[in-house]
């Protein structure tokens, strides 16, 4: 068989970024993130799909140039269709359609989430089937049971925030710029975990809630700081351990828990909380004491990126799981 190119997109939120893989290995995977968003304490929206815009060209191009390839072999090109900010997916999304159509190519669409999940067989070591998948990025907070590359099912899901808006908007509280979940992490590095209590939600099944958490250290902090206003600045260090080691607690005995129910001891994370070096030693820890495989991305795989379009994309290539041309974009859709 001869080989298969793809070139992926993905712009599903603040982050520009192109990959080629031939056949499944990734051999290009560029990325432009937007640092504009650092003083408004979040994305916004319009700027994102603006930087979007100007960024979507150079990056397929580099994309392209780094894989030594030329436009005319790419055999499909993929594109995340949602779940997103819708004005940024459209950039992504119009973009590769336009090329699908002036190349004569098919076109992939990817679902962002599943993607991530599949973030997992672009480097070896790859588990194997049926693994778990815990999935926490700034948007989402997923159990994924998978089944097999196609063939995945949520388990449970927050039903509130996500695990890296915790992290964002306790950063937010403590003065950090956006996105604050590296900093927390940073600062917990020498800090006292067990320095501070906060509540952990009794939420049923595999579900997750990060708000009432959110709530409680706004007032912890909002109490202390008036007890004394330099509270913040001489316990940062013990704030983000003990925020973090709260954070993680949370996602561990959610993901304990599906792993006893479903008897499944490969254990995986994906998405940009996965970064967190407190997440990373509890999964290895937990994986330790029971027996898991355990498995996380290079990190440049779990923030997010088009290799994981491009590896997810590739496997829908193989079942000739194509979509048409007019199909919607969505900032909402359905895993
Ligand atoms: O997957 P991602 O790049 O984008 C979304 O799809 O949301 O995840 C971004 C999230 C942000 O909330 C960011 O603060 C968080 O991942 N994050 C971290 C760390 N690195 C990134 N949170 C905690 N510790 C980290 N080291
Ligand atoms: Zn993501």
């Amino acid at each position: 068989m001869s080989e298969i190119i793809i070139l992926a997109i993905e712009s599903s939120c603040d982050d520009t970024s192109a990959a080629v893989c031939i056949n499944s290995k990734v051999v290009s995977n560029v990325m432009a993130d937007q640092k504009i968003h650092e003083s408004y304490g979040g994305v916004v929206p319009e700027l994102a799909s603006r930087e979007h815009t100007k960024n979507i060209i150079p990056v397929v191009s580099e994309a392209i140039k780094k894989a030594g390839i030329q436009k005319k072999d790419i055999s499909a090109v993929a594109f995340t269709r949602g779940p997103g900010l819708m004005g940024s997916l459209l950039v992504g999304g119009i973009f590769a359609k336009s090329f699908a159509q002036a190349m004569n190519i098919p076109l992939i669409d990817v679902h962002h989430m599943r993607a991530h999940v599949l973030a997992h067989f672009i480097d070896e070591p790859k588990p194997s089937f049926p693994f778990l998948c815990l999935t926490v990025s700034g948007g989402h907070t997923q159990i994924v049971l998978v089944k097999d590359y196609l063939n995945m099912e949520v388990i449970g899901e927050t039903i509130d925030d996500a695990a890296g808006e915790a992290f964002d908007k306790t950063a937010k509280l403590l003065g950090f710029p956006y996105p604050g979940g590296p900093l927390i992490d940073k600062y917990a590095q020498s800090g006292n975990a067990e320095a501070f209590q906060f509540s952990i939600p009794q939420i049923e099944k595999l579900n997750f809630s990060f708000s009432g958490l959110k709530t409680n250290i706004l007032y912890f902090i909002q109490k202390q700081t008036k007890k004394n206003p330099k509270f913040i600045e001489k316990n940062l260090n013990d704030i983000c351990a003990s925020v973090q080691a709260t954070i993680v607690t949370i996602l561990m005995r959610k993901l304990k828990k599906a792993a006893k129910e479903n008897n499944i001891h490969e254990v995986a994370i994906s998405g940009g909380v996965s970064a967190n070096s407190g997440l990373r030693a509890a999964l290895k820890k937990y994986g330790e004491e029971f027996g898991w495989k355990t498995y996380i991305p290079d990190f440049q795989y779990c923030t997010d990126n088009a290799g994981m379009i491009a590896i997810t994309a590739y496997y829908k290539y193989l079942a000739k799981d194509f979509c048409e041309i007019d199909i919607p974009i969505q900032a909402r859709l359905e895993f």
